[in-house]
């Protein structure tokens, strides 16, 4: 991994021969002391991205995710210039005095999408780019943010606690005054709300899309009755970090993020289908619901899909995905979550990725329309891992500055 050292010596020598120096505070990331603000007193990891080694893990090693989760879409209701970005940087720093950074206090990260940078005028010079669509069945909204709060805790009222302070009228903020708010710089345009952990499906059984019967399984920790996040199935957060380059070092440091969201139509996947079936769907038709129950912290497929549509007519979600893989590692570090907004039952897909495009190939890794070839009962939705039981609604993505970056990212103080 490169060092902190090493960045900001690559950064400095490349502000100086591009005459940039003292110019861009993007260039120069000091935690806010360009923007006139004495640096930030927490003692925080430098990338908003980083969770991982603050996470509990299972048995087997693998991190186990915060089990609440929201992100607020933002509209900019402020000119982008210094103040505003005072304003941000000070908003969130009351959010950081105030809880600790582990899942029973808060994660937190301030991601800016495609609209953002396009007022800037320089979308095209930045790691971000507006959402397509990559699906030949769905319809999905191309939605474009100006920025995005993500929160994430064990403790659920900690995130609509925040939300209240930062853009409603709450005094304090466990316990600390709240004299900055990011509701003066930014409107709310849009909540994606849901969760994620042991329990939590079968407590969310009343949304739409959901069998009345007891088919989810009491301790499921997602909608579909599998988990997800084992180690080796998920990219590292060092994996995921922009790294610097000649067009990429205003960026270094960061991630982007994609942010889909899908309904599902658990009724036809409980009710339709057996055990069997829901392994091979999920996974691969090589492997039987006590094989998935045993893996320990990786998936041990045998990288076969063309062979298992000419053979079962189906295909798995993970053998589809994984042929994203580089170097035998997954693209994407996944963090989504399940979720009834709207009430109906859902996943919000949120991954983070170096770019943009490590997120378009894993996408469209799942859509297999190459299996097509193999099988007639294959077909763009059905047998064809989860696309049958999914639907996705609507797209965006962004950009996630390192933190002393994270108020306007790319902005030109002169101020
Ligand atoms: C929307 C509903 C989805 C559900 C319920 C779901 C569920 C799962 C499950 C259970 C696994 C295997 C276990 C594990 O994670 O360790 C998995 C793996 C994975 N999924 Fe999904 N997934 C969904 C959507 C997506 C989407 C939209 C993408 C990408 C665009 C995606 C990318 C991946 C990747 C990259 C892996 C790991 C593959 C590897 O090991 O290389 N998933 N998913």
């Amino acid at each position: 991994m490169r060092s902190r050292r090493h960045l900001l010596t690559r950064l400095a020598s490349v502000a100086g021969t591009a005459g940039l120096a003292g110019c861009s505070r993007s260039i120069l990331p000091t935690a806010g002391t360009e923007l006139g603000l004495p640096p930030n007193p927490r003692k925080l990891p430098e990338r908003q991205h980083a969770q991982k080694e603050f996470l509990r893990t299972d048995g087997n090693g693998n991190p186990i995710a915060p089990r609440h989760h929201t992100v607020l879409l933002l509209e900019l209701d402020a000119t982008p210039r210094a103040e505003s970005a005072r304003t941000v940087e000070r908003a969130m720093r009351t959010i950081e005095a105030a809880y600790e950074w582990r899942p029973e206090g808060l994660f937190h990260m301030l991601a800016w999408g495609p609209s953002y940078f396009e007022r800037l005028g320089r979308l095209d010079a930045t790691p971000v780019r507006r959402p397509e669509n990559h699906s030949r069945t769905d319809d999905p909204r191309l939605e474009d943010f100006g920025a995005a709060l993500v929160l994430s805790s064990d403790i659920p009222s900690r995130l609509r606690t925040v939300e209240r302070a930062m853009f409603g009228s709450a005094s304090s903020l466990g316990g600390k005054p709240v004299d900055h708010r990011l509701g003066e710089v930014f409107a709310v345009a849009g909540r994606r709300t849901g969760f994620i952990g042991k329990g939590l499906p079968a407590e969310h059984t009343d949304a739409e899309g959901i069998p009345d019967d007891a088919s989810i399984p009491e301790h499921a920790p997602m909608f579909m009755g599998f988990r997800s996040g084992l180690s080796e199935t998920q990219a590292g957060e060092d994996a995921v970090t922009i790294e610097g380059g000649i067009l990429n070092d205003r960026f270094a440091g960061g991630t982007t993020m994609a942010l889909t969201h899908f309904t599902q139509s658990l009724s036809e996947w409980f009710r339709g289908l057996g055990d069997d079936d829901r392994a091979a769907r999920m996974f691969s038709p090589e492997f039987s619901p006590t094989d998935v129950t045993d893996f320990a912290d990786s998936v041990p497929f045998s990288d076969q899909v063309r062979e298992h549509a000419t053979e079962h007519d189906i295909v798995g979600h993970h053998e589809k995905v994984a042929q994203a893989r580089e170097n035998g590692k997954p693209l994407l570090l996944r963090r989504d979550f399940n979720t009834t907004d709207g009430g109906r039952a859902g996943v919000h897909f949120l991954s983070l990725q170096e770019s943009i495009d490590d997120f378009v190939e894993t996408r469209r890794a799942m859509n297999g329309w190459y299996v097509r070839d193999d099988s007639e009962a294959i077909t763009d939705r059905n047998n064809n891992g989860i696309l049958e039981f999914i639907t996705e609604v609507a797209t965006a993505n962004f950009y996630v500055p390192p933190r002393p970056d994270r108020s306007f990212p790319g902005l030109q103080v002169e101020e």
